[in-house]
């Protein structure tokens, strides 16, 4: 087998966002997208000769086809064993167990998260490290840099391998290894969690359902759920990855998971629905009669994690992005230990949870994880969850209403514009700095603005400098609206405005969010100008 050296010239926008690089397939198809992705990616690391890449992605459309070219690359540019999920497959949480399980150098990751697949969907491309988690941006940076340099990459002339068939091959100097994508993942779990006790809970007539969104997490949640711990067959539903999900959104929150909600809101529901997305990093969690707000869920988790044996001596540390709400601080600050607040972003959780500074980590946008992987992992919170109420043996509605009546609660929204015209929604973005130093102390509808900032952050174990995280308006009352700019859209720009007020008394407790928050919106609104500047009357997706 010959090692070939292709020639090739930059592309432009091979800039990696908030998880990697992610576009629409047909630009990953074009010539040379994946492999100058790929050899710049290569280019950037330092000592990775002879060692172990972890290969794997969420079996959306053309992951099979960039699998293949990543790995004859892989073997060219010197990496000794490269590991790949049977299929293709490896869910983001069971790529980042692998890599950490399998002391890998790092893994690359194909995946578009929750964002539509098939042939005019999306793509993409991450490179994690050897802790598991997303490259930092230094390595990102670098990765860049370099795509606007490459000039040349390297591929091993072989035919494509079967990536069905379990066990080692051989390619050029490497070793090529097709392994079971849930093994590792699944005796991750057994350590951190009671399976006897939610097996026993199941037997004893709780009741679930997942919807795997025909994605990723659909062989994981069978093996786990069904297979191991006893929920009949059916429970999992929506179970077979397909390359387009099955023509939906894999996407769980109120509006692509709209089928389990109405579920859980009727007469047949069972005591636990949840759902995962694309690459199975991200949870949906309905009680029955309740939906959990993803923030609140970080929060419950935090404040109960103690009842599954893997957290049975405590947390370190609670870390939560900014725009997540304070209900986990409120946890944090009863438990006595550190809240951090960090930028938007699973990357930006990686140094404290090796520091051991924070133990469970959460975002608003429906991800929570520990420091069992280095990503966030839907499957991890839907079994802590259930791993919850098999030991307290109440409902999901129970154990949120205690919780708010202990910590108050957090009323969330987050109202998203899509597809707005970039030009137009940096804008808004300009508008909202420029008036930054003049908004505290102001009164807006009877609210006084406390402080309004960026927000900038200084990571406290290597000292790295992020800026412009968003910008937020926070009130006196404590209440805030926090404005950013999503940075894994594929095409124009995504606004996205998050609202918060706390409320202290158990009486306003479980009331509608948005009619809550309906003075926070029109603020909102108003002081951002987004409907003269968006030319849109309402939010295309409200969570
Ligand atoms: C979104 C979420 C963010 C999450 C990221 C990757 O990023 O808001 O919390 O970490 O997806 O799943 P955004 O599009 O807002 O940049
Ligand atoms: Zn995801």
């Amino acid at each position: 087998m010959s090692i070939r050296t292709v020639e090739t010239a930059p592309i432009a926008g091979q800039n990696p966002g908030t998880s990697g690089l992610r576009k629409k397939v047909p630009v990953f198809q074009a010539p040379h997208y994946v492999e100058n992705f790929v050899q710049s990616i290569f280019d950037s690391l330092e000592g990775a000769k002879g060692q172990t890449l972890v290969v794997g992605g969420d079996g959306r459309y053309f992951n099979r086809e960039a699998i293949q070219t990543i790995v004859k690359m892989a073997a060219a540019n010197g990496f000794g064993r490269i590991l790949v999920g049977q299929g293709g497959l490896l869910s983001t949480p069971a790529a980042s167990c692998v890599i950490r399980a399998r002391k890998a150098y790092g893994g690359i990751v194909l995946s578009a998260s929750h964002n539509p697949g098939g042939p005019d969907g999306d793509f993409g491309i991450k490179f994690n490290v050897a802790n598991g988690g997303p490259a930092p941006e230094k390595i990102t940076q670098a990765i860049y840099a370099r795509t606007l340099t490459i000039d040349g990459y390297l591929i091993t002339e072989a035919p494509d391998l079967d990536l069905d068939r379990l066990g080692a091959v051989t390619l050029g100097d490497a070793t090529v290894e097709i392994i079971d994508p849930v093994a590792d993942y699944k005796a991750l779990m057994h350590t951190l969690f009671d399976f006897a006790a939610i097996r026993a809970a199941i037997a004893g007539g709780l009741t679930l359902r997942f919807d795997a969104m025909h994605a990723v997490t659909g062989p994981y949640a069978k093996a786990i759920l069904e297979d191991e711990l006893g929920a009949p067959a059916g429970s999992v539903v929506n179970a077979i990855p397909l390359p387009d999900f099955g023509g939906h959104h894999p996407d769980p929150n109120l509006v692509h998971s709209k089928h389990l909600y109405d579920l859980m809101m009727g007469p047949d529901a069972p005591d636990l629905g949840a759902a995962s997305d694309g690459d199975g990093d991200r949870n949906l969690i309905i009680g029955r009669g309740l939906f959990v707000t993803p923030s609140d869920s970080l929060a419950l988790l935090a404040a109960n994690a103690h009842l599954a044996p893997g957290y049975k001596s405590g947390l370190r540390g609670i870390a939560r992005s900014m725009p997540t709400s304070a209900a986990a601080d409120r946890v944090a600050a009863r438990l006595g230990i550190p809240a951090y607040e960090t930028p938007t972003g699973w990357k930006f959780f990686g140094n404290l949870l090796d520091a051991g500074l924070a133990t469970i980590c959460g975002e608003e946008s429906a991800g929570t994880g520990s420091n069992h992987v280095r990503e966030k992992d839907g499957l991890w919170a839907v079994l802590l969850w259930l791993n919850i109420l098999a030991v307290r043996k109440q409902s999901v509605r129970d154990i949120v209403h205690e919780h708010w009546r202990i910590h108050g609660q957090n009323y969330y929204s987050r109202h998203d514009y899509e597809e707005v015209d970039s030009e137009a929604a940096n804008g808004l973005i300009a508008h909202l700095r420029d008036q930054l130093a003049a908004l505290p102390g102001q009164t807006l509808d009877g609210l006084v603005v406390k402080t309004a900032d960026d927000f900038a952050y200084t990571d406290p174990v290597d000292g790295s400098f992020s800026s412009k995280q968003g910008i937020r308006v926070i009130f006196e009352d404590g209440s805030r609206i926090v404005y950013r700019l999503s940075g894994t859209g594929t095409s124009g720009a995504t606004l996205r405005v998050y609202l918060e007020r706390f409320e202290p008394d158990p009486a306003r407790h479980g009331a509608d969010a948005q009619q809550v928050l309906a003075p926070l919106i029109a603020i909102a609104n108003r002081v951002a100008g987004i409907k003269e500047r968006t030319g849109r009357e309402k939010p295309d997706v409200i969570t």
